[in-house]
């Protein structure tokens, strides 16, 4: 171990290295044109993350077809297009330094398909999701088909802009765990029943994505730990630990370990839940709920807020209990998402082999610069896990919306920004 700390220690995803332990995780910006370009503000977003040495930040989900697009100002990656733009974006991040992952999916169900200007949402099955109240229609073959082709494609445009790898998002009750889970999944072709009939998906994108990139391209997939499905049939650990497992035998080079569904309630982001609602309701995609949710949830927020808060608390490393049965089946590294802000808890988890490296989502967005403030020692602006943010997810651009937090996060951006004009000798 370094002076520094096993946190700065480099790790290799295949051929890859990656100079630290604390990744960027997916947030997805909402800051792509209408149409999913690549816009100044989406890369204003990352450029002080990469400015600060993040060793590796992984994009929000870029849709890889239109179908797949699950919320306004989604960044794609569906077409040869995209490509100028998404390289503006591996540009910055090199220009630092650092590695840049597209995260590639298709939302499937978890859609608000009239909003989308979607005549239906597509899933496994027609399984309708309780929170967005979406009844989605089964794939046909032809559709199962064109959609491997499609997330192959996503891949090799993240290739050639100049991505240093791809994360295909397997979990969070996207598409490709629609297919995954028995819950979702009731089909009765070669897609459904049995645990290889639902991995059958999974596995096609993945071998048309290495059709395409080769298999030296780093390729990483995002999956739960567990569906968090109480009382439905969701996937247990150890499925999902052999799923990994037998993507690994493939040639798969390391798995981000995360939690749960949108059905499963608030386990994917454990924090405080008042600011969320209220957020959500106002400012956020809560206009899109069928009228009686949105009832239901301006009548009762408060209950609501006060129940999640108790039941899903913010704890630092909450993936870990996962991520640790994942590092003892697999030999490929794995990263562990969830509620890090310390650089004692980030550090603890990879010393005593939890998983390989952490990576950070809210506490990076309230504090841009926390890689190097773990490096320095410094404490920087904290998160206060209040939600806000995704609670404007898809309608307004990512940010932090805890008002304190964002005030000493905007001071220290100036400063940095003062410093830097100073040395280029700007008055
Ligand atoms: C604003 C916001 C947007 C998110 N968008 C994505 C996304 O595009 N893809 C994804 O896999 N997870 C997404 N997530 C979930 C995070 O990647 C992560 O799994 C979760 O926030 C827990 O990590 P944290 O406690 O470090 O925030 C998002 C989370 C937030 C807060
Ligand atoms: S709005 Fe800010 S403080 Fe609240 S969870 Fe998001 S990043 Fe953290």
């Amino acid at each position: 171990m370094t002076e520094n700390g096993i946190l700065f220690t480099p790790f290799k995803i295949g051929s890859l290295t990656i100079s630290g332990r604390v990744c960027k995780t997916a947030t997805s910006e909402t800051r792509a044109t209408e149409d999913g370009f690549v816009t100044d503000e989406l890369l204003d977003f990352y450029e002080p993350i990469a400015r600060a040495g993040t060793p590796m930040i992984i994009t929000g989900n870029l849709y890889v077809a239109e179908e797949g697009k699950s919320t306004f100002r989604m960044c794609g990656a569906d077409g040869p297009d995209k490509v100028t733009g998404l390289k503006r974006l591996a540009d910055l991040v090199h220009s630092h330094g650092g590695a840049v992952f597209g995260q590639i999916n298709h939302c499937g169900r978890q859609v608000f398909a009239k909003a989308m200007g979607l005549s239906s949402a597509v899933s496994a099955s027609d399984v309708r999701e309780k929170v967005m109240g979406t009844k989605p229609r089964p794939m046909t073959a032809d559709e199962i088909r064109a959609t491997v082709t499609a997330f192959a494609a996503s891949a090799q445009c993240c290739m050639d802009a100049g991505f240093d790898g791809v994360q295909i998002h397997a979990g969070h009750g996207y598409l490709i765990n629609q297919f995954l889970s028995p819950y979702t999944n009731r089909r009765k072709d070669e897609y459904g029943g049995s645990f290889r009939n639902r991995m059958r998906f999974l596995l096609e994108v993945y071998r048309a994505i290495r059709e395409r990139v080769g298999f030296h391209y780093p390729l990483i997939v995002k999956i739960g730990g567990a569906d968090a499905l109480p009382g439905r049939a969701g996937l247990t650990t150890g499925e999902l630990v052999e799923i990994t497992r037998i993507l690994q035998e493939e040639g798969l080079d390391g798995v981000e370990v995360t939690v749960g569904h949108y059905e499963s309630g608030f386990p994917m982001i454990r924090g405080t839940f008042g600011e969320f609602f209220k957020g959500l309701m106002d400012e956020g995609i809560g206009w899109q709920l069928p009228p009686g949710r949105r009832a239901g949830v301006r009548a009762f927020h408060p209950f609501l807020s006060y129940f999640f808060s108790r039941v899903w608390p913010h704890s630092e490393g909450f993936n870990t209990r996962y991520s640790l049965e994942f590092k003892k089946a697999l030999s490929i590294p794995v990263i562990c998402v969830g509620g890090f802000l310390s650089r004692n808890a980030a550090e603890h988890s990879v010393k005593y082999g939890m998983c390989d490296a952490v990576s950070v989502g809210r506490a990076m967005i309230a504090d841009p610069c926390l890689y190097r403030h773990f490096r320095e020692n410094v404490k920087g602006p904290e998160c206060s896990f209040c939600n806000g943010c995704i609670a404007r997810a898809g309608r307004l651009p990512v940010d932090c919306y805890d008002l304190d937090v964002r005030r000493a996060r905007d001071s220290i951006l100036e400063k940095e920004r003062q410093a830097a004009g100073a040395e280029a000798g700007v008055p």
